[in-house]
């Protein structure tokens, strides 16, 4: 397995191209099955979870077409999409199991071939991640499911009917997918305690331009009138806040002076706020977002997770890397994921004090400096804060697993070297 070697102190200076958001992706590319026309899509980041998901999408009988360009210097992906006859409406366990985002197909399956057996993705590092919300709300639109072997079998004998659905946790997930489904269905749809994430809206503008009759778009409370037939598309996908939100962290954590280009400030507010909050400079530009912190003396912040427009839980690990070298203590508390503490141990190894209290609340205790150490990557976020961390120590940092950054965070090596990290992949095979 591939391991990433950092030397730390260097302060990061340059831009960093933000990359099309795979949050926004893996959602976008699974609602080109509710058409048999042609859907393209613009922007998609090059990652692992893409290559995953399209595997996937083959062996349901979708043709996909790709190419990559380069424009400005930075490399995009385009892939079009063609689902005219699905050869099979199984997402076995085997692409599943590795990324879990596959139970995207389930709305689009269901809806427009009527059956679909999805393997039951499970829990991960992060947490327990039911799916009830997702398999309730079909039941309420006249869906049967059962769970056999492993697998969620959700079949209708006509059209998914619409209803009135209140979620009891505005779940990201569960919106995509019953939005999805919900735009073939007989009938208006009323989604309450929808998810109001930039990644839902831009679903939402896609599946617009697409046919679809979807009322409410940046608020809690969706309507969504069904149509008879979607059609084919051309879609630019939106750039992924998270990671732009995490090379902002990397620019203040070295104290140096990094341009965030196509970052979009508009979905960043909340985790700005606090950056700025730390003593960081953070302006807008032309083109995104400049992030200055040379010269700053980091101030602890406290941080509290929530829905959008709240904190994003998927920056939480990278800003608590900040507060382990800021001055004073920072309160961080989880209000998402039940067990997404887990770069706590590795940043302890590196010389953070944290204490963690219950499975919600840590508290950071700033320290003048982290000294480098071999750590563990346990998910995405945690991999990346230990990346920031390690370019903030003294000394070599060695990140093992490196695989769940791949999924995520596109050419990371490359963009850092481009910014001036000392930082390289050392390859290994199992
Ligand atoms: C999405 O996960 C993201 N993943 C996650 O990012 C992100 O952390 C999360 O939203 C929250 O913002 C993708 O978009 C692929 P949820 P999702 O359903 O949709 C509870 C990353 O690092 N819940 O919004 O799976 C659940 O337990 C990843 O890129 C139910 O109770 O998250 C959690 O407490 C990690 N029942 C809360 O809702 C359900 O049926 C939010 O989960 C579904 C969810």
């Amino acid at each position: 397995m591939d391991k990433i070697k950092i030397i730390g102190g260097n302060p990061l200076f340059g831009k960093v191209y933000i990359s099309g958001a795979k949050n926004t992706a893996l959602p976008i590319i699974c609602a080109s099955l509710l058409t048999d026309e042609p859907v393209t899509l613009y922007n998609l980041p090059i990652l692992s979870d893409i290559t995953s998901l399209n595997l996937l999408l083959k062996q349901i009988g979708t043709q996909i077409e790709g190419r990559q360009e380069e424009l400005n210097g930075h490399i995009t992906q385009t892939f079009t999409y063609c689902t005219a006859k699905p050869t099979s409406l199984i997402a076995p366990y085997d692409y599943v199991r590795k990324m879990r985002a596959s139970y995207y197909v389930l709305g689009p399956l269901l809806t427009k071939y009527r059956h679909v057996e999805l393997s039951l993705p499970g829990g991960c590092a992060i947490g327990a991640r039911p799916m009830d919300i997702h398999l309730n709300s079909l039941e309420q639109m006249g869906a049967s499911i059962e769970i056999k072997n492993g697998y969620v079998v959700a079949d209708i004998k006509d059209r998914l009917k619409g209803a009135h659905i209140v979620f009891h946790s505005a779940s990201v997930g569960a919106t995509c997918n019953i939005l999805m489904a919900a735009t073939l269905a007989e009938g208006d749809t009323i989604i309450e305690n929808a998810a109001k994430e930039p990644e839902i809206a831009d679903l939402i503008n896609l599946l617009r331009k697409m046919g679809a009759d979807i009322e409410g778009i940046n608020t809690s409370t969706l309507t969504i009138h069904g149509v008879d037939k979607l059609h084919g598309v051309e879609h630019e996908i939106i750039n992924d806040r998270i990671e732009a939100g995490s090379y902002a962290v990397a620019a203040a954590i070295t104290h140096g002076c990094v341009e965030l280009v196509n970052a979009n400030p508009e979905y960043l507010q909340c985790p700005m706020d606090i950056l700025q909050k730390t003593g960081v400079s953070v302006k807008k530009t032309e083109n995104g977002l400049i992030i200055d912190a040379q010269n700053t003396k980091l101030q602890g912040i406290d941080i509290y997770t929530d829905y959008y427009p709240g904190f994003p839980t998927d920056l939480q690990a990278q800003f608590m890397a900040l507060m382990c070298v800021a001055d004073g203590a920072a309160m961080v508390t989880e209000s998402i994921w039940e067990n997404r503490f887990m770069h706590v141990p590795e940043l302890i190894r590196m010389g953070a004090n944290i204490n963690v209290h219950g499975h919600a609340s840590a508290i950071v205790r700033g320290v003048p400096k982290l000294s480098g150490a071999p750590v563990m990557s346990t998910d995405l976020r945690a991999s990346f804060a230990l990346i920031l961390a390690g370019l903030a120590a003294e000394g070599e940092t060695i990140v093992n697993r490196v695989y769940h950054l791949d999924r995520g965070y596109e050419r990371l090596e490359e963009k850092f070297k481009l910014i001036g990290a000392n930082i390289e992949r050392i390859k290994e095979s199992d």
